[in-house]
């Protein structure tokens, strides 16, 4: 088949199948066959951008979700529930956050937690990666120090 440019090959598609024999001296059948094969790549072409976008967003929420650990911790109930752990994680507690956070802290350093209303990977990720005037603590203490603060934030015994 003779190569010719997309825009001529779809210039002879406008033109129907009414076509016999084209300015190129092409046949209906030849015609046909080449509008197939274009719109074919067009379509291939219009399905890679959109997968290759697709793909691009999704890399990117993963990575904003994850955005210095890549893997989802799991936190099972065991481990929320383990008095160690809540120990653990309450000794930093007041040791660090009350700082700005709790009844002693001084006014407006820092919003009350809400812990009824957050899910175990929230609060890592805050205590993790920090949010606006929440500083970052992912340097500051490992894994198991900030799943302890949340085991203790989760907790029956913590008061915000
Ligand atoms: C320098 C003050 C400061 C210190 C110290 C601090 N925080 Fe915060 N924290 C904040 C502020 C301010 C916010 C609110 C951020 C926002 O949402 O704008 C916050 C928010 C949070 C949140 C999310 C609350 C919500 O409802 O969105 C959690 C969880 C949290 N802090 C836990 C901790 C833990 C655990 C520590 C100790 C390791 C700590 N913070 C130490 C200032 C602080």
């Amino acid at each position: 088949m003779k190569r010719i440019c997309a825009a001529a090959l779809l210039g002879m598609f406008a033109m129907g199948p009414g076509a016999t024999v084209s300015a190129a001296g092409l046949t209906e059948q030849q015609v046909r066959e080449i509008a197939a094969e274009v719109a074919e790549r067009v379509a291939r072409q219009v399905a890679e951008e959109i997968a290759a976008k697709v793909a691009a967003r999704i890399a990117e929420e993963y990575l904003e979700d994850n955005a210095s650990e890549n893997v989802e911790l799991v936190f099972t109930p065991e481990f929320l529930s383990d008095p160690e752990h809540i120990a653990a994680g309450k000794e930093i507690w007041m040791g660090q956050c009350t700082l700005c956070h709790g009844a002693k802290a001084y006014p407006g350093k820092a919003p009350k937690l809400k812990p009824k209303r957050y899910t175990p990977n929230f609060v890592y990720d805050r205590i993790t990666n920090g949010f606006r005037k929440m500083p970052p603590w992912g340097e500051v203490y490992d894994e198991e120090e900030r799943m302890d603060l949340v085991a203790w934030i989760l907790s029956r015994r913590f008061s915000p």
